[in-house]
């Protein structure tokens, strides 16, 4: 199972500010976040970042699995959402039991720490916005992990964004 962390972020690795606003983050970006992550037919994404999609109307994702990890129990009407308590290693397995060979974590900041705390992330993608903000909320939350990266490509999103792309050494 492969699995791929990609985000957007401000070029001093932000990516909300304090209050969750992600307005700098561009159309281009969302698409091309939107596209990779329907393209691998799953999404995984922690409890706040469902409670924010959720109020911005744009969750569930349409035409892929969304996994929302969370330790509360939460009522689910939809179809192809799962609410998971499980680890990281696990959500993967159930992944891999469901048939999908890659998966793809979208955020935030914990969810994305957990899995990489875990040394389970493959390759990053990380679109970077033309901002900086003083405060807001980490790429990873903080946790005790040190990761080598190799550079495996860069692309031009547009006049003012570039996207790395790095293969987490193991
Ligand atoms: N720039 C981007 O590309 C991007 C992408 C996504 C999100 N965001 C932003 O990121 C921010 C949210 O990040 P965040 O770090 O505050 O929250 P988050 O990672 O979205 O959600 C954290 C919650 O997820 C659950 N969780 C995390 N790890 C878990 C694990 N291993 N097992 C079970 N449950 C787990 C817990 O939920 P419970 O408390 O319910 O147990 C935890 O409180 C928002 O501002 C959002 O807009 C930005």
């Amino acid at each position: 199972m492969k699995v791929i962390l990609y985000m957007a972020i401000t070029a001093n690795g932000m990516i909300a500010k304090e209050n969750d606003d992600t307005r700098f983050i561009s159309k281009t970006e969302w698409k091309s976040f939107d596209e990779m992550s329907k393209k691998i037919g799953n999404l995984i994404m922690g409890r706040r970042t469902y409670e924010i999609s959720l109020a911005e109307g744009t969750f569930p994702y349409p035409d892929r699995l969304n996994i929302v990890m969370t330790n509360r129990s939460t009522a689910n009407k939809w179809e192809k959402v799962i609410f998971t308590k499980k680890s990281p290693k696990d959500v993967l397995q159930l992944l891999e039991r469901m048939g999908f060979k890659t998966a793809f974590v979208g955020g935030g900041g914990t969810v994305n720490a957990s899995f990489m705390e875990e040394n389970l992330i493959d390759e990053i993608y990380l679109d970077i916005e033309p901002v900086i903000l003083g405060k807001g909320i980490k790429l990873f939350a903080d946790k005790k992990f040190e990761s080598k990266l190799k550079l495996i490509g860069i692309k031009k999103l547009s006049k003012n964004e570039i996207q790395l792309h790095y293969s987490v050494e193991r």
